[in-house]
Parts: C-alpha cells; structure tokens; sequence
C-alpha cells in the first residue's frame, strides 16, 4: 500500500483528481470504478473543472459505480444514480449510457446484482476504482462480516452505517435499510485501487486498514493484499499511521 498524505481536504481532492486524470489520459477508454459519499465531492468538482478546460477528456470512459439503495428510483434525490448525475456525470463529456450504478429500483435483488456482476464482468473489471472507507471500514456498503463477500449481493445496512448516512436525509428513519453493493472480492479484481479519506473521524478506519489485521471484521484491510492499492488521506486521518 502507498500512503500519500495530504494537508487538508483540498489538497487530498486535488492529488486524488491528478492519480484518476492520468488514469484517463494513458488509457482514455479505461472503466474507472467510483464511489458517491462526501469524501470524493472534491475530487469530481475538480475533474469537472479540468474537463471544462479540455485538460481530461472522459468521452470514451466507462463507468461502474460501487452501490445504490434499494428501492430508490433513479431519479430519487437521495439515489446514488442522482448523486452521480449532479456531482459528476453532468458536469463532464461522459456518455451517459457507459455510466453505470446498480439497479436500486429494481425489487428483485438476485437479479439487480447478478445483472451488474455481469456487465461488470463483461467490462473486464475497473483499470482504477475510487474508495471512500466507512467510520467502522466498510468499503462500498460490504460492511463489518465474518467473511469477505465475493460478487455484487444486497446487504443490510449496520446502524452505524445508517446513522452516518442519515445527515443526508431528512431524518434516520428515511435512510433506506438495504443496498445493492459490489463484494469485495470484486473490488480486488480491479487493477488498481484508490482510496481517499480525510477527517478525524476516520482515523481508526484508516489505520486498521493499513496497519491492523486483514479481517473481514474490517473489510477495507484486505486493501493491504492488493498488490496496486493506493490511499491519499489528509493528516487528520492519518493520524494514527506513523509517519513514513
Ligand atoms: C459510497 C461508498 C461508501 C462510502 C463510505 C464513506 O459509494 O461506497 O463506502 O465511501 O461510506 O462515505 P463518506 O465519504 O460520506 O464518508
């Protein structure tokens, strides 16, 4: 694992938007794997600025989101197919039809998560997927198990988890209770991984992912066995890493 750390938000947002950049500029018709959440906000706005100049061209990209709650339609505000759409995918030359999140309105979870397993598959997998890790070090919504998860299934969301999310809800009560997520093992399949995180609150996570066990009690930990697996984090969430 490399550990970049970064002053504050906006500096972790820029070299985050710089590593994804490169990514599209040395293949522009690479399958990039994203993440919604507040983490990333910056580093999409920062993309989309450098769409807007001409300096990032995301014409020929593809896209595979890690999650979508279930039973949100695609236009619901609180759908990560939304959050796509207004924080990114409306602001750059993206083809909407190569972007992709899973199918949270559709009821029928074997199917919703065996079909995007297939096109993720049929894709050949993100040549870079973006990460934001949770305060108990879920990634995408694989939360705390007794065992990594393999392909895109429906979880149940942890209260913890709940909580978190609830502050872009009207109240907790409203935070859908399942989702649609890729597993684990597919998020390994990607070749390579950036994770980003920034804040105090996220300091625990982020050094039981890069420095405690590898256990399924701390999904983002198997990070540690990939073998181009990247985290920029700022210094508050960095602040229980040694300094190397
Ligand atoms: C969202 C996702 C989640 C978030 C995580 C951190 O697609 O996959 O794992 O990355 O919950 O969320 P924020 O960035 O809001 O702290």
């Amino acid at each position: 694992m490399k550990i970049i750390r970064t002053t504050d938000y906006d500096d972790m947002s820029r070299k985050a938007a710089n590593v994804i950049s490169a990514q599209v500029i040395l293949k522009p018709d690479c399958v990039l794997g994203l993440a919604t959440g507040s983490t990333p906000i910056g580093t999409y706005r920062q993309l989309a600025e450098w769409n807007a100049k001409g300096d990032c061209d995301f014409s020929q990209v593809s896209t595979y989101n890690l999650d979508e709650y279930r039973g949100l339609t695609h236009d619901d505000p609180q759908s990560y197919h939304y959050f796509m759409r207004t924080n990114f995918f409306d602001h750059i030359n993206i083809d909407l039809a190569n972007t992709h999140v899973p199918d949270g309105s559709n009821p029928d979870a074997a199917a919703a998560c065996a079909e995007y397993d297939r096109l993720v598959h049929d894709a050949g997998y993100p040549d870079l997927q973006l990460l934001g890790i949770g305060r108990n070090g879920h990634i995408g919504f694989n939360e705390p198990d007794d065992h990594f998860s393999k392909g895109t299934h429906c979880v149940d969301l942890t209260e913890s988890t709940i909580e978190a999310n609830s502050r872009l809800f009207e109240s907790a009560d409203q935070v859908p209770r399942q989702a649609y997520t890729m597993g684990v093992q597919t998020i390994m399949y990607a070749r390579s991984i950036l994770v980003i995180a920034n804040g105090a609150d996220k300091a625990d996570a982020v050094w039981a992912m890069c420095y405690g066990p590898v256990t399924p009690q701390v999904p983002a930990s198997i990070l540690q066995l990939h073998t181009n697996c990247t985290v920029i984090a700022d210094e508050a969430a960095l602040a229980r890493c040694p300094q190397e």
